[in-house]
């Protein structure tokens, strides 16, 4: 039943992140045929963003080393269905990389702390806005939309609390090289929902405006959705999520499954919020992945809507 509540956005864009975030962080490399299929079941499901991969160092991710054979595999999903590919990168050369295969849509990923710059990147904060720097100006100049990521936003497994202040001063940072987006990524899932309107209040106050501004919630404590309401109240209208709640980040100790697509589809639907998304279609899609890794998806949602496998003994009472 649709019931809404005051104060919401009309309309809220999801970010899919599951090929992506969620794939990075398999042990198993999926193959290179499942995730094109996975990620055409996701454009045709009504997803219109749709996180395709990253081109980093191979050796850093072995699980996407395939971008080069995967992108190709996707073209027809841009054209036909207008679905924004978004790609991870993170230097120069992941950018030369995207563009030789026409990405049109990238984005670099930055660290809120020290530690997590130099385990994710090699790099401290300030080398690894220097390493966006030429990244963003070039693709900027090729009309290349651009996200910045700020990871480890409200916690950090290495170093604890992370200050407001300080999530503010690298997310300045990284905005005023000139990203169109800014994705503030819950990391490793510490949030709370007071939390979240400090922050983007502080961000609102230092120039960073709402609607250039994304939520990625990791739901390790269960309040990735609790979170989401927040930032929605606050006028968020981009929500990152991983169809299934897969995902995690191989380079942060206690990163567990992204804000699942599903949960998040089904509170909208429930306060009567328009994301264009089938949820019917994308628990499907999430099952049929699920199956595909050999163990059932997290998602709430995906596991009450799907049926149970025929072949399962049925209960006598
Ligand atoms: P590095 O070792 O410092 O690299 O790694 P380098 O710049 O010293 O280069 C060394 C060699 O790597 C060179 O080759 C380069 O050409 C090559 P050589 O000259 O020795 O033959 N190289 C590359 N090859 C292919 N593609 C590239 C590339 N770059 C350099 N793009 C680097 C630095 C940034 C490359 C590495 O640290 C890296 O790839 N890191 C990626 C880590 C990653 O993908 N993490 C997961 C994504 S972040 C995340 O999940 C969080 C998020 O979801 C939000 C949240 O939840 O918080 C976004
Ligand atoms: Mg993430």
């Amino acid at each position: 039943m649709k019931v809404p509540a005051p104060g919401l956005p009309a309309r809220v864009r999801i970010h899919e992140v599951g090929a992506r975030d969620g794939l990075q962080n398999e042990k198993e490399t999926v193959p290179t045929e499942v995730k094109a299929e996975f990620i055409h079941r996701l454009a045709a499901a009504g997803l219109s963003t749709i996180e395709a991969t990253s081109f980093v160092h191979p050796k850093w991710v072995p699980q996407l080393a395939d971008a080069e054979a995967l992108f190709p595999l996707l073209g027809d999903i841009a054209e036909a269905r207008e679905v924004s590919l978004p790609v991870l990168v993170p230097n120069e050369r992941g950018l030369e990389r995207a563009l030789a295969l026409g990405a049109r849509s990238i984005a670099v990923f930055g660290s809120a702390t020290e530690t997590f710059a130099a385990r994710n990147l090699n790099r401290t904060v300030d080398e690894s806005l220097a390493m966006f720097e030429p990244v963003v100006a070039r693709a900027k100049a090729d009309q290349v939309h651009v996200r910045g990521y700020l990871s480890m936003c409200f916690g950090d497994p290495w170093e604890g609390a992370v200050p407001v202040a300080r999530v503010v001063k690298a997310a300045k940072a990284l905005m005023d090289l000139g990203c169109d987006e800014l994705s503030l990524g819950d990391t490793i899932g510490v949030a709370t929902p007071g939390h979240v309107t400090e922050l983007l209040t502080a961000l609102n106050a230092t120039g960073v405006p709402t609607p250039s501004i994304g939520v990625h919630f990791h739901d390790t404590y269960g309040q990735a959705l609790s979170n989401t309401l927040a930032a929605l109240q606050h006028g968020v209208t981009t929500v990152d999520a991983s169809a299934g709640g897969l995902g995690g980040c191989p380079y942060a100790k206690s990163a567990t499954g992204n804000l699942a697509t599903e949960d998040l589809v089904w509170m909208l639907n429930g306060l009567g919020i328009e994301t264009g998304v089938d949820l019917a279609s994308l628990t499907a899609t999430s099952a049929w992945l699920a199956e595909h890794l050999g163990r059932p998806s997290p998602s709430r949602t995906v596991r009450a809507l799907t049926p149970p496998p025929s072949s399962s003994p049925t209960r006598s009472e």
